[in-house]
């Protein structure tokens, strides 16, 4: 059985003392109140040790928002998937919209990224998804069977196993426009049925895939309700403890 994931992603968000705060409020409040899910916290890099040190590991997963695409070396400014497991991280977020957008990460950057993390035992939240663009041109299937084939397809079957997919339609990032259930179930389902034509249907009924955009306590539970749909990525709501344990108790 797939896992259910409930997942923060912090963004450029908080400094070391507020975030270490709001890791160790989450820590009380878990586990006070076990989750019926999967639980992980992805940091600014800064954070990751820290926080590292504040949480049960057993409840909740720690992750960072990004890692290089260089093993190590003369490269200013990076930090490498070894440094990010080394701090005690589980998982990273890779293929963000805003790293794609922003920071101009194609494809192949992307792929090198994740085989990184694999090889350095990271699990990886990918992240896809269209643009507003994309959505109204009715390219939203074609845009993310692209970005699989682009970065992940090309792992072994036991690999991608270690991935859990991130639907992010980027219309509905941080702009409080969800994507409705039904819209939001559309895609999952049709990610899912490319991944088992890539993987076979075992594989794609054991993979993980969240939908992320504007996804707070009072949308979770019909999203979390529809067959595909296996938790959030949540970037705004996982700012503040009572929001994101909110998402999480969609769960219950
Ligand atoms: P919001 O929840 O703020 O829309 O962000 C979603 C996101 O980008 C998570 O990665």
């Amino acid at each position: 059985m797939r896992k259910k994931i409930v997942a923060g992603n912090w963004k450029m968000n908080k400094n070391l003392q507020e975030g270490i705060a709001l890791a160790t409020e989450l820590n009380e409040a878990l586990a006070a109140d076990k989750p019926n899910c999967d639980v992980v916290i992805c940091t600014p890099f800064i954070h990751l040790a820290k926080v590292s040190e504040v949480i049960d590991h057993s409840v909740i997963g720690l992750g960072a928002e990004n890692c290089a695409d260089k093993e190590k070396g003369a490269y200013t400014g990076e930090v490498s998937a070894e440094m990010v497991k080394s701090t005690g991280a589980e998982y990273v977020i890779l293929g963000h919209s805003e790293r794609r957008e922003y920071y101009k990460e194609t494809p192949e950057i992307l792929k090198e990224k994740v085989l990184l993390a694999l090889a350095n035992g990271l699990k990886v939240i990918f992240c896809i998804g269209e643009s507003l663009a994309e959505r109204e041109a009715n390219k939203q299937n074609e845009v993310v069977k692209a970005e699989l084939e682009g970065s992940v397809f090309n792992l072994s079957a036991e690999d991608f196993g270690k991935i859990v997919i991130a639907y992010e339609p980027i219309w509905a990032i941080g702009t409080g426009k969800t994507a409705t259930s039904e819209q939001a179930e559309e895609i999952h389902s049709y990610i899912r049925s490319v991944i088992a034509d890539k993987y076979g249907k075992e594989v794609a009924e054991n993979t993980s895939i969240l939908y992320g955009g504007s996804c707070k306590a009072s949308n979770a539970p019909e999203l979390f309700a529809k067959p595909d749909i296996d938790g959030g990525l949540i970037g705004g709501a996982s700012l503040k403890c009572a929001d994101f344990k909110g998402i999480i108790d969609a769960w219950k």
